[in-house]
């Protein structure tokens, strides 16, 4: 079986084509590459002893992606392409708007022309924006706060409004926390473009000499060390997800939803702590203020995961710490 995955060059969606050719599956990948590097889907190949086609296509190309589902007979689709800045977002909402949300209409008219109503969508935990409570569970109150988390709940709108009419689709959300980490070969990983925005790539850098010091936004946060509490999760854990969620044999139809956590919070301190140790490098830090639009503390309820898709984290945060240490020391410029 054929799965075609949008932006399969990207960090999730290279580590999930790799669990896909290693799981027998056919994979076809479409990425417009604007925010990745062909060089991944070279390595995913080389990792899995197997070729995969790619094609440099945006998902608003509808004439050229019709093209490509045409050319193969797609059996599912998982759609990881969007951009997933919050910062970025802030700053530049149309962006996000046009190549989140108007690629994934996009993405569904074609499916839905050419008779593919499998569905596997990269949603995140930002769209619950500041949570409630924690853990967080999949009925918990959706409130994003920024435009990153604003573009995949109206996907995730758009997803449901679609199954309600047409109930021949059968859609999984997966709502990812903190995915962090790289395959344990080093070859593929996490490659920001300039200053990481995210805490783990900020870390392996300031360990490899790359940046000086890790600015840590905020100490007077109402949780254990001050310091903001996240879920981090091992790439390779959340790239399994995606086997789980389109292996249910009994799922004909439907929309269900998904936490991909470990179940665990994680602080700043904890995870710059744990860097050092799988590093064996001092990471200089200091503290500054909190940074705008973050939460205090954010981590997942992943029973319904286990439960529904029989998936569970299986790497701890060392591992984590180790895998992403080993991408960065193999490749300092990423795949440039
Ligand atoms: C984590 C913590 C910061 C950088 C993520 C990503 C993405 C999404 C989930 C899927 C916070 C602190 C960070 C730094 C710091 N998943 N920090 N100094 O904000 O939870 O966003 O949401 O879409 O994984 O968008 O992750 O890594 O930016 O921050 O102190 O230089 O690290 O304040 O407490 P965040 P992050």
């Amino acid at each position: 079986m054929r799965i075609l995955v949008t932006g399969g060059a990207g960090y999730v969606g290279s580590h999930t084509c790799l669990e896909l050719l290693e799981a027998g599956y056919d994979v076809t990948v479409v990425d417009n590459l604007s925010n990745s590097h062909h060089a991944a889907l070279e390595r995913v190949a080389e990792l899995a002893g197997k070729p995969l086609a790619s094609h440099a296509v945006d998902l608003c190309d509808a004439a050229a992606l019709g093209r490509i589902f045409e050319r193969d007979p797609i059996h599912a689709v998982v759609h990881c392409a969007g951009l997933k800045a919050v910062g970025e977002s802030v700053a530049v909402p149309l962006e996000y708007y046009a190549n989140n949300v108007s690629g994934t209409v996009s993405l569904c008219r074609t499916m839905g022309n050419l008779g593919v109503r499998r569905l596997v969508f990269s949603s995140s935990c930002t769209v619950y924006g500041n949570p409630e409570r924690v853990p967080l569970t999949e009925n918990c109150k959706l409130a994003p706060v920024n435009p990153y988390g604003h573009s995949k709940r109206m996907i995730e709108q758009i997803l449901e409004d679609l199954h309600h009419s047409d109930p021949t689709w059968s859609i999984t959300i997966l709502r990812y926390f903190n995915p962090v980490g790289a395959h344990v070969s080093g070859l593929i990983g996490e490659d920001p473009a300039g200053l990481p925005n995210n805490l783990f790539p900020y870390l392996a850098q300031v360990a490899i000499g790359k940046l000086p010091e890790l600015r840590i936004y905020g100490k007077d946060y109402p949780t254990p060390d001050g310091t903001g509490v996240r879920d981090y999760l091992h790439v390779v854990d959340v790239a399994r997800a995606h086997i789980s969620a389109l292996e249910p044999p009994e799922t004909v139809s439907g929309i269900r939803i998904y936490n991909l956590g470990t179940g665990r919070g994680t602080s700043v301190l904890e995870a710059l702590h744990a860097f050092e140790k799988a590093s064996g490098r001092e990471i200089p830090h200091s503290v500054v203020g909190r940074r705008a639009g973050d939460i205090a503390a954010a981590y997942a309820d992943p029973s319904k995961a286990r439960v529904e898709l029989g998936w569970a984290t299986e790497r701890a945060l060392a591992e984590m710490c180790t895998d992403m240490w080993h991408w960065q020391v193999k490749n300092p410029n990423g795949y440039r």
